[in-house]
């Protein structure tokens, strides 16, 4: 998979991308991930890249030619899945959206800033628009990290056995269940008999009989 990111502020998102998990995936080539400064396609000698809002209003819009140039400049060398803006209008991001994204491969992220982006970007090149929850960040980046670390633990390789996505919340709209490890006593409080036991029957049916029971006392919509 290839993702490339398009921002006015690569600096926020290298340091995610280059540790941890992450930067395991691209080591082990199962993901290509490549930030773009929008800035690098204005044409103007300031580097701006955005203006003042038609009609009036405060805030300023990022222009389209800046951003059209970067995306006509990827498209040249290889087709594109999917051209996600990340905006706090776009669809909810849930569980079943990521699964279908990581199975895609070649990926472009465009994060807007300031007022957004002028809606013929929207019109012309986007197709899809991603929200991650219902409060608004100062910009799309952290929002398209979000969006590609969901992404890239999924990829084939990138988790191990101790990492394994198969048990994570959401993957089949449970919670996942509490976890221990040592030790097994700290002050008096003590790990759940049944996780000592060795029976590896009854710990899947604890387990998932504590799935549920966290998912009805916190999130019963899930069982709709
Ligand atoms: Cl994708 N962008 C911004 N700016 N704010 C958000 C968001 C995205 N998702 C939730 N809030």
């Amino acid at each position: 998979m290839r993702i490339d990111i398009l921002t006015c502020v690569p600096n926020l998102l290298e340091s995610f991308f280059a540790h941890s998990i992450l930067k395991r995936a691209q080591q082990g080539g199962f993901v290509e991930v490549n930030v773009h400064d929008i800035r690098d396609y204005s044409t103007n000698k300031h580097r701006t890249i955005d203006d003042y809002a038609f009609g009036g209003g405060a805030g300023m819009v990022m222009q389209i030619e800046p951003i059209a140039r970067c995306i006509q400049a990827l498209q040249a060398d290889r087709n594109y899945d999917e051209i996600i803006y990340l905006t706090p209008d776009g669809e909810l991001l849930q569980q079943r959206a990521v699964n279908q994204l990581s199975l895609k491969g070649n990926l472009i992220l465009l994060c807007g800033h300031y007022k957004g982006v002028d809606q013929r970007v929207r019109d012309l090149f986007v197709t899809k628009e991603i929200s991650i929850g219902d409060y608004v960040l100062s910009g799309g980046e952290l929002a398209a990290a979000v969006l590609a670390d969901a992404i890239i633990r999924l990829l084939p390789g990138v988790l191990n056995d101790e990492t394994s996505a198969l048990t994570d919340s959401f993957q089949d709209n449970l919670l996942a269940p509490p976890v221990y490890t040592r030790p097994a006593d700290y002050e008096g409080s003590k790990v759940p008999d049944i996780l000592m036991s060795g029976h590896e029957a009854k710990i899947e049916e604890w387990r998932y009989e504590q799935a549920v029971k966290r998912t009805r006392e916190r999130r019963p919509d899930l069982l709709k």
